[in-house]
């Protein structure tokens, strides 16, 4: 049987461009004005603002740049995220859905022109946004979302024939969104940062922050980074200061297959507006196109088997374009908050010069830059036209976070505690396999390799010592608290974790 995608691991299509020579670590003690956390494209994006403001700027990630969710994402740049401007304006009031709109309107704005000025060769076009609904029911809500996102400024309306391959109810356009590549583009962003007094350091993750005078961060390869300010752009919090955000954030992940069809693509960007959720766009590649197809979200470390949301995908694919050649499949993660806005501003209302940008719900493109531009403005002036919106102290925040603590910690206590009651053990373990098991009366994760190798480490994870589950899709150990995951050896692939998993040994069989 010839090999197919489902027969490789999951390998995300834009990685194919990262250029193989990194950036360097670091091992020695420096001092800049501003250290920016993360080098994603919220960090990337932040800390390239801030060195043309005139600050020296250090990034640490603790991998390679753009491995995370920016080197895996549908890289849509849209102000249209599902229904928003509704549930701003129903929470928050008009005035901060206008906060939200222009933030994100300015945000592709300012990615268009930067890589017009810039020149930048990352397969940028524009593209209508379609927000989809197959349901009498969501026609409503279309509509009432388009009324508003015009009264705010956004061209938009309402369509029954937005160009997919079946028929719909309605859907809402956004004229004049986009779309890039996202490895292209960050990788060019990135090549900015290094020189005059600034630095960009991979393979440098933070294992601890100390404030004092100034703060003092300490990275894993034994280096130091004394800075002014800091800015957090990790996704979830590596710096966790009163445990505020461990009640305020969820992590989920979703699932893209890209595919080669017949059929040419009508171009645009879709998504549909109910579950289950999916998402649509096409890449230039070759001369010709390849199709993402993405959806199937679900938190961290919970729900069944991974391996079903890439052939429920593959199987929409399959319904909607006959026979199509899956060339890639891969699947990542992203930080949502309890009213599904972004934090970005002071870490705490009292922290003057410590900064957070997280929770963008799967809406990154664009929330990177409003980020990037909202935490500039703050540093260099103060204060940010945005800054209400994004407020990780706005009043709707400690009011869902209380149902948020209660729900989802008991869902991954009560998720764990089914998984550990039916535990088996190693020789249940079949090549291919990870499982939890119990081991000499302790529960340990279990993966053996297709060659019979047995990997044995302790599941409890390093964070705050949830218990975690195997991701059989990714070959992953992941945690269902907080969204932390790790290889079948131990070694951190995500944080919030900062520290690996313990192996266990095989006992020597006699
Ligand atoms: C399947 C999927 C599709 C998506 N599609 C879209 C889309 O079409 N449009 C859109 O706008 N958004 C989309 N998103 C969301 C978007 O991809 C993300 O919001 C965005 O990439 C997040 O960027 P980031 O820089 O915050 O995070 P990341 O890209 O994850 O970067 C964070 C970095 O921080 C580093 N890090 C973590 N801990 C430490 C530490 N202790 N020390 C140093 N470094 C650390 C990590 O290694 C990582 O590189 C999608 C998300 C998913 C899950
Ligand atoms: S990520 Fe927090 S306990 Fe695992």
């Amino acid at each position: 049987m010839p090999e197919t995608e489902f027969d490789r691991p999951p390998h995300s299509y834009w990685l194919d461009f990262a250029p193989p020579a990194a950036y360097p670590s670091l091992a020695e003690n420096i001092a800049v004005d501003v250290a920016v956390v993360g080098g994603g494209i919220a960090g990337i994006t932040c800390a390239l603002l801030l060195k043309e403001a005139g600050f020296n700027v250090a990034v640490l990630e603790a991998d390679r740049i753009g491995r995370g969710a920016t080197g895996h994402t549908t890289a849509k740049i849209t102000s249209q995220h599902d229904i928003i401007y509704t549930k701003i304006k129903q929470a928050l009031g008009q005035s901060l859905a206008k906060q939200y709109a222009e933030a994100n309107e300015t945000a592709i704005k300012k990615i268009a022109d930067l890589i017009k000025a810039k020149k930048l060769d990352c397969d940028f076009s524009r593209q209508n946004a379609y927000l989809f609904t197959e349901r009498d029911d969501y026609v409503p809500k279309l509509e009432e979302e388009a009324a508003l996102a015009s009264e705010l400024g956004i061209k938009a309306s309402l369509t029954e024939n937005p160009g997919l391959p079946f028929p719909v109810k309605a859907a809402l356009c956004f004229e004049g969104q986009a779309q890039f590549h996202p490895i292209k583009y960050l990788f060019s962003l990135a090549a900015e940062i290094p020189g005059g007094g600034s630095h960009l350091f991979e393979r440098a993750r933070v294992i601890k922050l100390e404030e004092g005078d100034k703060f003092c961060l300490h990275i894993s390869g034994g280096g130091q980074v004394t800075a002014a300010k800091v800015v957090l752009a990790t996704q979830y919090p590596c710096y966790n200061k009163a445990g505020l955000y461990f009640s305020r954030i969820y992590v989920e992940r979703s699932y893209v297959v890209a595919v080669k069809t017949k059929e040419p693509y009508p171009g645009g960007m879709y998504i549909s507006a109910e579950e289950p959720g999916r998402s649509l766009r096409a890449t230039p590649v070759d001369g010709e196109e390849l199709i993402l197809i993405g959806g199937e979200h679900h938190k961290t470390g919970q729900g069944p088997d991974t391996t079903t949301h890439y052939r429920n995908l593959a199987a929409f694919a399959r319904e909607i374009y006959g026979e199509p050649e899956i060339r890639y499949r891969w699947s990542t993660q992203d930080c949502t908050t309890v009213d599904r806005i972004p934090y970005v501003g002071r870490f705490l209302p009292d922290t003057q010069d410590l900064y957070l940008i997280t929770g963008f719900a799967k809406w990154g493109m664009t929330n990177s830059m409003a980020a990037a531009l909202l935490i500039r403005d703050l540093l260099v002036k103060g204060e940010s036209p945005w800054q209400d919106v994004y407020d990780p102290a706005r009043r709707t925040v400690a009011a869902a976070a209380k149902t948020f603590i209660v729900e989802n910690l008991n869902v991954a206590k009560e998720f764990i505690a089914g998984k550990l009651t039916s535990a088996p053990s190693v020789e249940d373990v079949r090549p291919g396999e990870g499982k939890n098991v119990i081991y000499h009366g302790q529960k340990a994760g279990a993966y053996r390799d297709e060659g019979g190798k047995l990997y044995l480490v302790d599941t409890t994870c390093t964070h705050l010592g949830c218990e975690l589950s195997w991701n059989a899709a990714e070959r992953t150990w992941d945690c269902p608290c907080h969204g932390s995951r790790f290889s079948y050896t131990g070694e951190i692939i995500t944080g919030p974790a900062v520290e690996p998993l313990s192996s266990l040994k095989e006992p020597v069989k006699t």
